[in-house]
């Protein structure tokens, strides 16, 4: 990688040593160009008009977003973020009362509400499985709770959002297999620096966002669906005409392929920017871009270890390019005061983000550091100097 050139190509990274990539990361300037021409070409000429004008470049979105999870086209609806897509997967799934939801500790905040709502309004039961002793999901555990529970549905966060932990949603999702169980991954955090492919995850929805590691717009986001989902009939609380069709007054008609899991009206400029951004990713490669990722949070993590007071949180035996940090002695407030006025971007997170996590790890905040493939060592040695200081 060439890292200066990718400087160059990043406006941001001029004004701003951004370290908060897990919140949303600096999109490069292909990405900002699609989407700015997209809505000036709007604005000229009319929104359906343009649609109708650029088709078939819209219709690459679905291409490329499959070949970033080693899915087809068929299987990807565009979403309007990654809770968007995910709620839509989950509301999918035919429970009764009495159907066990199971998921794990470190799922995210948002998904944790949305299995309680399910619990609170449709008397399912909502089991955690265990973790092992480093961290993330004991497999184990999920085996022996599937065999005594059957779960309708598995729903794992493959990256939880405040630690480094990297879950392993291979094995839980051979398990799913196994037994035939729904099967449903929160990749938000994971895609665009870790590389994904759904048939070796062996998911049946996966859900991700735009604006984080991929570089792409806010307010983009998609969900891949699997085969089996599509066949089986799935399909979300409320389609509407753009995933269904009214056949008859009394009737209406699913789409085959995963748009039915996607509303009729897109934002097709974050469209184009999202195309922009998973061609800019697979032109880096994953595999190139999680390896520099990985350099740069563990001289992060090193660095934050070193630095009187403070103590890496992160665990999990794969760790990624999140790094969580906490301060015993003093208030969140100073850091992000000190960050703030040394022009450095990173993320604090609180108890109510990372429940079950933080209180076991007994903190009530952590500071959050994600450098992306393009951030600098140097730009981490400003952030310890700035807490330093
Ligand atoms: C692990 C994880 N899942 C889901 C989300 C939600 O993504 P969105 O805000 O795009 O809906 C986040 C956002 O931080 C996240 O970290």
């Amino acid at each position: 990688m060439n890292i200066n050139h990718l400087r160059q190509d990043t406006p941001g990274t001029r004004y701003h040593r951004h370290l908060n990539n897990a919140g949303a990361a600096l999109p490069p300037k292909p990405v900002i160009q699609a989407v700015q021409n997209y809505l000036q070409e709007e604005a000229l000429h009319g929104g359906y008009e343009t649609a109708a004008k650029h088709a078939a470049g819209i219709n690459r979105f679905y291409g490329a977003a499959a070949k970033l999870l080693n899915a087809k086209a068929h299987n990807i609806a565009f979403a309007g973020h990654a809770t968007e897509a995910f709620n839509k997967a989950l509301s999918s799934i035919p429970f009764q009362p009495g159907d066990v939801l199971l998921t794990t500790d470190d799922d995210y905040t948002s998904n944790q509400i949305a299995f309680l709502f399910l619990q609170k309004h449709f008397k399912i039961k909502l089991l955690r499985a265990g973790k092992l002793p480093e961290g993330g999901v004991d497999v184990g555990s999920m085996k022996k709770l599937i065999e005594k529970h059957r779960p309708k549905l598995v729903a794992v966060t493959h990256v939880p959002t405040n630690s480094g932990l990297v879950q392993d949603v291979e094995g839980v999702g051979a398990l799913c297999q196994k037994h035939g169980i729904w099967y449903l991954v929160d990749a938000c955090q994971s895609a665009g620096q870790i590389l994904l492919d759904v048939a070796r995850i062996g998911c049946d929805f996966l859900s991700l966002t735009m604006r984080k590691w991929l570089r792409g717009p806010r307010g983009a986001g998609f969900l891949f669906v699997s085969d089996r989902a599509l066949r089986a009939g799935l399909e979300p609380v409320f389609p509407d005409l753009g995933g269904a069709e009214w056949t008859e007054p009394g009737i209406y008609k699913n789409a085959d392929d995963a748009s039915r899991f996607a509303y009729w009206e897109k934002n097709y400029a974050l469209l184009l920017g999202s195309k922009a951004a998973i061609e800019y990713a697979l032109g880096l490669g994953l595999e190139n871009i999680e390896k520099r990722v990985a350099e740069l949070a563990g001289y992060a993590r090193q660095q934050l270890n070193a630095l009187p007071g403070w103590k890496v949180l992160d665990l999990g035996k794969k760790k990624c390019g999140i790094v969580t940090a906490h301060h015993e002695s003093s208030k969140p407030a100073i850091f992000k005061a000190a960050l703030k006025k040394a022009n450095i971007n990173a993320g604090f997170a609180s108890t109510a983000n990372a429940l079950i996590d933080f209180t076991e790890k007994k903190v009530t905040w952590a500071m959050r550091v994600s450098p992306h493939y393009y951030n600098t060592k140097e730009e981490i040695d400003g952030l310890v100097a700035a807490l330093k200081g």
